[in-house]
């Protein structure tokens, strides 16, 4: 028997062709394998080309039968449809792993109607350059060992961690929607050194290599964010003269705000789902 797990991705877009990258690339298993699902034949061959692995629209129902881990990787409003689909062709033996935002993992469970290792996955973005940030939250199916082959998946993309479930909304509106935010600011501060006269080229390298630079402090040196910015600042200088206008303008309570609003959102889309499938 081969060693490798097989995995069908149904949804290959962003986030599921990010995926499959980062599997092949890990080794979590091989192009044999690998399976994907798509809605357009356009795409369908675009991503078979790409990652050299057998894909097709529709479809969803052989590949899923085939697999030992399923990754439900179409928008939110779809997932319901695709869960019908496949349901009849699941098994107690397989793995399903959701990364629809706000999708619970009870309303999943409800739709396949029988008991499975349910995991829910809140990527975000830099998957695609294997720099994403994911968290995972599973049902009481889930032992150890799927958890291990869970996180190997992710881990192929990008940095994970475990949460409770209920705190996924949090997730989402930190990391999951965060590189728009993060987008926001690199947007600005290119068009603050245009303002002053850089050129586009030149903005936008210092803007992008600044903020990629600023994290990479961060994660090494393990300081607080807070003592490293103090660390920037000389008295009566440059910076503080820009913090203080930064502060002015509430920067860091925006943000604090925009991930509170933002959780609020995702838990009411939730249970707006919730509410509609019938799920309890
Ligand atoms: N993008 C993010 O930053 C992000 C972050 C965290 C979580 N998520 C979650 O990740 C999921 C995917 O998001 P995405 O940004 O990757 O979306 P996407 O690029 O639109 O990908 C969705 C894919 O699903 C395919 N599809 C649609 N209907 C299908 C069906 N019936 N059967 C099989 N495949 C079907 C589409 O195929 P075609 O290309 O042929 O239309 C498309 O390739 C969403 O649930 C989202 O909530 C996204």
């Amino acid at each position: 028997m081969s060693e490798f797990r097989r995995i069908a991705v149904l949804g290959a877009g962003n986030i599921g062709s990010a995926l499959i990258g980062g599997i092949l690339k890990g080794g979590v298993t091989d192009r044999k394998h690998l399976t994907a699902t798509v809605r357009t034949p356009e795409r369908a061959r675009e991503v078979s080309q790409k990652y050299g692995i057998a894909v097709t629209a529709g479809g969803n129902r052989e590949a899923a039968a085939q697999a030992d881990v399923v990754i439900l990787s179409v928008k939110p409003p779809t997932l319901p449809r695709v869960v019908e689909e496949i349901r009849d062709v699941l098994r107690g033996d397989q793995v399903l792993i959701s990364v629809a935002a706000a999708v619970p993992i009870v309303l999943i469970e409800k739709l396949i109607g029988r008991r499975i290792a349910v995991f829910r996955a809140m990527p975000n973005i830099p998957v695609v350059v294997d720099e994403g940030a994911t968290a995972l939250a599973a049902n009481s199916v889930a032992g150890p060992s799927h958890r291990k082959l869970v996180e190997g998946i992710f881990r192929a993309v990008g940095v994970v961690c475990f949460v409770e479930e209920d705190m996924l909304h949090a997730v989402t509106a930190l990391s999951g929607s965060g590189p728009a935010y993060i987008y926001m600011v690199i947007e600005a501060m290119i068009a603050g050194g245009l303002k002053m006269g850089l050129s586009h080229e030149v903005a936008t390298r210092l803007a992008e290599q600044t903020v990629l630079g600023a994290a990479k402090l961060v994660r090494e040196t393990m300081v607080h964010p807070a003592i490293l910015k103090d660390q920037v600042i000389t008295p009566g200088g440059v910076t503080i003269s820009a913090i203080h206008e930064l502060e002015r303008h509430g920067l860091r309570a925006m943000l604090i705000s925009a991930i509170e609003t933002a959780t609020n959102h995702s838990r009411k889309l939730s249970q707006s789902l919730v509410e509609r499938f019938g799920a309890t």
